[in-house]
């Protein structure tokens, strides 16, 4: 294998990913050079072997305690690749949880054992207070945010980057392009994260299309407009769709609702993308979904080349090698010139 020079490295290494606004344009793009420069060891048994040997040396907990099928996966495989050993607990109740232990003590007791917490949580915030706590012990392992609530999911946020610079590249990358994201962007968490990394890239424009009890939440639309971030919010949709470089399908989040929220009140069915939408859409355009999908998101789409979200979905696993190989520090041993 050709050696393949790398961007300068970020120079603030990896501690935690806890959240989007961690990454910079440079830290962004040198995650994507790093992932494209790794997807091409998968190409021979020898670059895969390679890959392997890199972090045979430790072990990762996946703890999941929110329902998960690419995120737990595609980080489960992840660690496969780069020869990480993976535990995981996928429901609290199996665990001394069950027993009256705290949360922050289940964790502490998972750094004990392993080198890496990869946690996925319905409590916003937790991820932060769990990387605080151990950081404070002696102890203090990695942690990676999969998923925290209504309130961030940055390593999807990453992937939606790296499919969105992907898909763009012959068309100037992400600059100066428009992405409309449709749903429940009140509660989803990756419209979330990927909005604030989008602030990174100049002349971006965001249209927000959503019924109006879904619109984004008030910290957001303020932490863009300091960004100096373009950005619309409608409840239109296809209007919204129309024109825009990318658009990113989001489902309804219902199970944050409350037993006492009427379920379903709200008409969700006009902010779904069916066949009949595409000749509306650019010829050219970026449909993505972070997955799962319901009914916002027709299957027959499927089939039209401008559908991304599947290889959105395998792009994950690639990315999340590429962040474990940054959070150990291994990500130099990526541009070995010979295999
Ligand atoms: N996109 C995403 O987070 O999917 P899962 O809930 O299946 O992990």
């Amino acid at each position: 294998m050709d050696a393949i020079s790398l961007k300068q490295k970020p120079s603030t290494p990896l501690r935690h990913v806890l959240s989007s606004s961690q990454f910079d344009r440079p830290s962004l793009e040198y995650l994507c050079q790093l992932t494209n420069t790794i997807r091409r060891f998968d190409k021979s048994r020898e670059g895969l072997a390679y890959l392997a040997s890199l972090l045979s040396h430790k072990r990762a907990m996946l703890y999941f305690t929110q329902p998960s099928t690419r995120t737990f996966l595609s980080f489960h495989s992840a660690c496969q690749i780069v020869g990480i050993t993976a535990s995981e607990i996928r429901d609290a109740a199996t665990s001394s949880e069950r027993k009256g232990e705290s949360v922050e003590d289940s964790l502490r007791t998972f750094s004990s054992y392993v080198d890496l917490i990869i946690m996925r949580s319905p409590i916003a915030g937790l991820c932060d207070r769990i990387a605080a706590l151990l950081d404070a012990t002696p102890r203090p392992v990695p942690i990676i945010n999969a998923g925290s609530g209504p309130d961030e999911h940055p390593t999807q946020a990453l992937l939606d980057i790296y499919t969105l610079t992907r898909s763009l590249r012959t068309r100037g990358g992400i600059d100066g392009k428009t992405i409309c994201m449709v749903g429940d962007l009140k509660r989803g968490r990756t419209v979330r994260s990927l909005s604030r990394l989008l602030a990174n890239y100049q002349g971006v424009t965001l249209r927000f299309s959503s019924p109006p009890a879904f619109r984004i939440a008030d910290d957001l639309r303020r932490d863009l407009a300091a960004a100096g971030v373009a950005f619309v919010e409608t409840d239109e949709f296809l209007s919204a769709v129309a024109g825009a470089d990318a658009v990113y399908m989001t489902r309804i989040q219902d199970e944050y609702d409350l037993e006492a929220d009427a379920r379903g009140t709200v008409d969700y069915r006009r902010y779904h993308l069916r066949a009949e939408h595409l000749p509306a859409l650019r010829e050219d355009c970026v449909i993505m979904h972070p997955l799962p999908r319901r009914d916002e998101l027709d299957p027959e789409i499927d089939r039209d080349p401008r559908a991304k979200y599947w290889r959105q979905e395998r792009n994950g696993m690639w990315v999340r090698v590429a962040v474990l190989t940054m959070l150990f520090g291994v990500d130099n041993r990526v541009e070995l010139p010979e295999l």
